[in-house]
């Protein structure tokens, strides 16, 4: 039940045989003359319920010919198990009552581009494939939060409103903070660090901001982090907590998400193929492959997309790429011990074309190398005198990551652009709706 007389249509089942009453939408309608198809949904599902003039009253069929696309509806009647109807079940109406008009809907079934799309996202998440990736996206959300505290990691909500830069200082949005500047969070990460000495292992999950002035697919300006911190965690562990953590997502997005993969089409063989574990290389010896491949990338290059595709393409399997040159990466990264010019820092790249979807690293813990690189970074001391605390007292090696949820839920859905995997897109040229 929905807390009234209703019933969700997830559940019609358990009245097959009996009355019933759904409340939603009307997602589609067909009609034969005597008999009116109305597919209604109501978010839980579809339903399709079937109005035969023989059998409802004058005012019942009325109603029922006056219901156009997208109007908000109650239809009730009995629960009939129908193998052909999709969701197994069907309703023969008895009555149905217009809640809510709704004349000359945007979106037809018809083919529309997707700048309309976008226009719309307000109705356009109504539709079946946008609600199925949504869906998947709530999904792989509680799995985020359950890997982690089934894990014992605390979460610890770090602040949207910033005063320093985490991943260089060319894409930070700028905001008045009572005359003073303030940035928009770029990543939780260097608040997580102190938390990590308190609680040992911790995780944010939260928006994030980035002034991208590209246009790529990949790309949004507002996207959700998640991002796990955890105390005397050195490199290669992490890699196999990256590791760890997405075969556990794909996994429960394979078991909770069937029903919504399928109606996006996706081809699941390609993630079941996803098992540990994963091919890892270091940055040298991507340049190496790259260069086999007749790509001119040098030492000091970051990966772009088309390097990311060519690395990954043959494998089914996540890539771990490690030990990138210092240069190209954050100011916050560890040296590699055995290698003076590159740090402990990894991306790990999607298979089938999905590119990055993790970027993480140990940390620098020594106090004199850090302030180092703050000053050859050229950020103000001042803004990060707290991040530095961390090193004067009970410093400690620790390690942490950073998904971004709408790279996994692209990849997870199969869709090209991330744009359709978070509910209102923000890119260098949307804000609206
Ligand atoms: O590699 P990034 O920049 O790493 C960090 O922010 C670290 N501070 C994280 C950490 O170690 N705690 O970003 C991490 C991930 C990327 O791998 C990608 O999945 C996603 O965030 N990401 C974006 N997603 C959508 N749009 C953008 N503009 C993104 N930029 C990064
Ligand atoms: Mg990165």
């Amino acid at each position: 039940m929905n807390g009234d007389h209703t019933t969700a249509i997830s559940h019609i089942g358990e009245k097959a045989g009996s009355e019933a009453s759904v409340r939603g939408w009307l997602y589609n309608r067909r009609s034969s003359g005597k008999i009116q198809f109305l597919i209604v949904r109501d978010g839980t599902g579809y339903l399709q319920t079937v109005v035969a003039k023989a059998e409802v009253s004058p005012e019942t069929w009325a109603e029922a010919e006056t219901a156009t696309q997208e109007c908000s509806l109650e239809v009730r009647g009995k629960v009939r198990e129908d193998a052909r109807a999709p969701g197994g079940f069907e309703m023969s109406a008895s009555h149905v009552r217009i809640i809510g008009p709704s004349e000359n809907y945007p979106i037809s079934p018809k083919e529309h581009g997707v700048d309309f799309l976008m226009s719309q996202r307000h109705l356009w998440m109504r539709s079946a494939q946008q609600h199925a990736v949504l869906r998947v996206r709530s999904e792989l959300s509680q799995a985020i939060r359950d890997f982690f505290y089934e894990r014992e990691y605390t979460l610890i909500d770090s602040p949207i409103l910033t005063g320093s830069s985490v991943e260089g200082t060319s894409t930070l949005f700028e905001t008045d903070y009572f005359g003073d500047k303030a940035y928009l969070s770029q990543s939780g990460q260097l608040y997580l660090e102190p938390a990590a000495a308190s609680f040992g292992k911790v995780y944010c999950f939260g928006p994030t901001f980035r002034a991208e002035k590209s246009k790529t697919r990949r790309h949004l300006t507002e996207f959700w982090m998640v991002e796990p911190e955890v105390a005397f965690l050195e490199f290669e562990g992490l890699c196999d907590l990256a590791e760890e953590f997405v075969v556990s997502l794909i996994a429960r997005t394979l078991d909770r998400s069937a029903e919504d993969l399928k109606r996006l089409e996706r081809d699941t063989s390609k993630l079941e193929a996803v098992k540990r574990p994963f091919p890892r290389i270091t940055y040298r010896e991507a340049v190496e492959t790259l260069a086999a491949k007749g790509f001119e990338m040098k030492f000091g290059a970051d990966l772009g997309a088309d390097e990311e595709t060519a690395l990954v393409a043959d494998g089914e399997r996540p890539l771990i790429v490690s030990r990138f040159p210092a240069a190209i990466k954050s100011f916050y990264m560890q040296p590699d011990p055995e290698d003076a010019e590159v740090v402990l820092g990894l991306d790990m790249l999607a298979p089938e074309e999905y590119g990055e979807i993790i970027g993480g690293s140990q940390r620098i813990h020594d106090f004199e190398l850090l302030e180092r690189r703050l000053a050859e970074h050229k950020l103000p001391r001042e803004a990060y005198e707290w991040y530095l605390d961390i090193r004067r007292y009970g410093t400690f090696p620790h390690s942490g990551f950073g998904m971004g949820l709408e790279r996994f839920v692209a990849w997870m859905c199969g869709i090209h652009h991330l744009r359709e995997a978070i509910p209102y897109p923000r890119t260098l040229k949307r804000i609206y709706p």
